[in-house]
């Protein structure tokens, strides 16, 4: 069970608090997993009373018991005045007093990032930083994004880590909340049977998708300056790239998991300009029709200017240079408006060295191929080739076929229950670390430069409902290296896209 503990939520009357935070509380409540004494002062400019913002968090319509209201407390708060700090300490001794949490205190920002500076400054003027102040732990809890450029990211964690010890910080990625992310692990590394494989001896290359089929929704203005590589790949995809091509570590504890993850980031391969244009394909949705409706183009979105040349989808191919992966191409492909949501990690095997069957088998996407299926549906399938019953030889793929659903009823927790609940114990292996994202943005940031200075590197349309722009199976054009593709196109006619 967590120590008994305050979390102090910065930006409290904003969506994340009501969509995912107070549910993921709720949740922990219902599992047991809260503290005995536990409080959550909601914070922000919006003048409300404790009652008032217990009343806003049920109007979203879901239900929360009387005991777990009862938890939240509400104070106005400018961050921009640093007089305020002060009396949000004042506040937390108040409620210390009553519950005898002694001075655990988590401090959530889910504000706009511009804040976050001055947030942590505040706070630490108002000594609210120090593990010792108040006698018990101190926490920062940021969301992405962390920076907009490597230089920015490491401003940001120059600051934070001038206020906070890197101990003390925890930036959420949601993605390594998932259950199936941290699977992966498991996966790898509890079994014996894979391992021995997970080279470039037997592996023909990982590819990595992330799928969504919405579109920017309400987040045009955040998206328009963001941009699929900054909202997806510099952080998530990039972190199961990470799960997935680690070297196992020492131990199962945030210190050695995390410093793989740093390895695997700091062998990536930075792309030349010439990688930058031939390996990495950027795409736009544009207007189509799927199934009689109208969908509209990216640039018709609210909050989106109208001749923006900022991706929704994005492709790239890429190598890990070390001993494991020297050669192996990973693949990486994210993007909004595509046929359906769904994300997965392909481990691609390498073809018998002499193909037997060739003659009836011509499989040219490798029949052996391991998924592992982040979302939905979560599980893991294997394929591999099979005689056909009967008379004769005919060969074909079959597939073992797992899904996390089998094991029994018990829901899959959502990814932030899972980090909130880490946090609270003071475990941070599925946070991401200062130096982690820094290694991240390195990777990146040439490929964001040379599409904002070079004009000659494309940005293609792609009809909103396909799987992005054509090129993009143009990074797989050998050895019979394909995307794999888990539904048609939805502008195809009668294309219902189910997995
Ligand atoms: C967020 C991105 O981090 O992840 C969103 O900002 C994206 O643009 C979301 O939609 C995807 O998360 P999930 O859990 O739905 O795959």
């Amino acid at each position: 069970m967590p120590a008994d503990q305050i979390l102090t939520i910065f930006g409290a009357s904003g969506d994340l608090t009501e969509r995912k935070l107070i549910p993921a509380l709720y949740a922990l409540k219902q599992r047991g997993l809260l503290p005995e004494n536990f409080a959550v002062l909601g914070t922000g400019r919006t003048k409300m009373t404790d009652e008032e913002f217990r009343k806003k968090i049920e109007s979203k319509g879901e239900e929360y018991d009387n005991d777990f209201l009862a938890m939240l407390h509400y104070m106005p708060l400018d961050p921009l005045d640093p007089e305020n700090y002060y009396k949000l300490r004042e506040k937390l001794r108040k409620l210390d007093h009553n519950m005898r949490v002694k001075g655990n205190y988590i401090f959530y920002l889910a504000t706009p990032p511009l804040l976050y500076e001055t947030v942590a400054e505040g706070l630490a003027a108002a000594g609210l930083n120090h593990n010792e102040a108040e006698g018990g732990f101190k926490k920062l809890v940021i969301e992405k994004p962390f920076g907009y450029s490597l230089e920015t990211a490491k401003k940001l964690n120059q600051v934070l880590q001038l206020y906070f010890d890197e101990s003390q910080l925890y930036r959420i990625d949601h993605y390594l909340g998932k259950e199936t992310a941290q699977n992966i692990l498991v996966f790898r590394f509890a079994n014996g049977i894979f391992e021995p494989l997970w080279n470039r001896n037997y592996i023909d290359h990982i590819q990595i998708t992330s799928a969504e089929s919405i579109g920017v929704e309400n987040r045009g203005g955040y998206y328009d300056t963001a941009g699929a590589l900054r909202d997806m790949v510099q952080n998530h995809l990039l972190e199961l790239v990470a799960l997935a091509a680690m070297e196992p570590p020492a131990g199962f504890d945030a210190d050695s998991i995390r410093n793989e993850t740093v390895k695997v980031f700091q062998s990536i391969k930075p792309l030349s300009s010439n990688d930058i244009k031939n390996n990495v394909i950027r795409g736009q949705y544009i207007a189509s029709k799927i199934k009689g409706e109208e969908i509209a183009a990216y640039r018709s979105e609210k909050g989106v200017d109208p001749a923006s040349r900022t991706e929704t989808f994005v492709a790239l191919k890429f190598f890990i240079d070390n001993w494991r992966w020297g050669g192996i191409p990973f693949f990486i492909r994210t993007g909004k408006r595509l046929p359906t949501r769904v994300t997965e990690i392909v481990v691609r095997f390498k073809n018998t060295p002499h193909r037997l069957f060739r003659s009836i088998f011509d499989d040219e996407s490798g029949p052996n191929q391991l998924i592992i299926r982040i979302q939905p549906d979560e599980g893991i399938l294997l394929r591999f080739a099979l005689k056909e019953p009967g008379a004769g030889y005919t060969v074909k793929n079959a597939s073992l076929n797992f899904h996390y659903s089998s094991l029994g009823e018990q829901r899959l927790p959502e990814a932030y229950e899972r980090l909130i609940y880490d946090c609270m114990m003071g475990d941070s292996t599925l946070y991401t670390r200062g130096d982690a994202l820094e290694a991240c943005w390195k990777f990146i940031d040439p490929i964001l430069n040379a599409w904002k200075d070079d004009p000659t590197v494309k940005m293609f349309g792609y009809p909103a409902g396909t799987w992005g722009p054509e090129e993009a199976d143009g990074l797989m054009n050998s050895n019979g290296q394909h995307w794999r593709y888990p539904c048609k196109n939805l502008t195809d006619d009668d294309n219902f896209c189910e997995l």
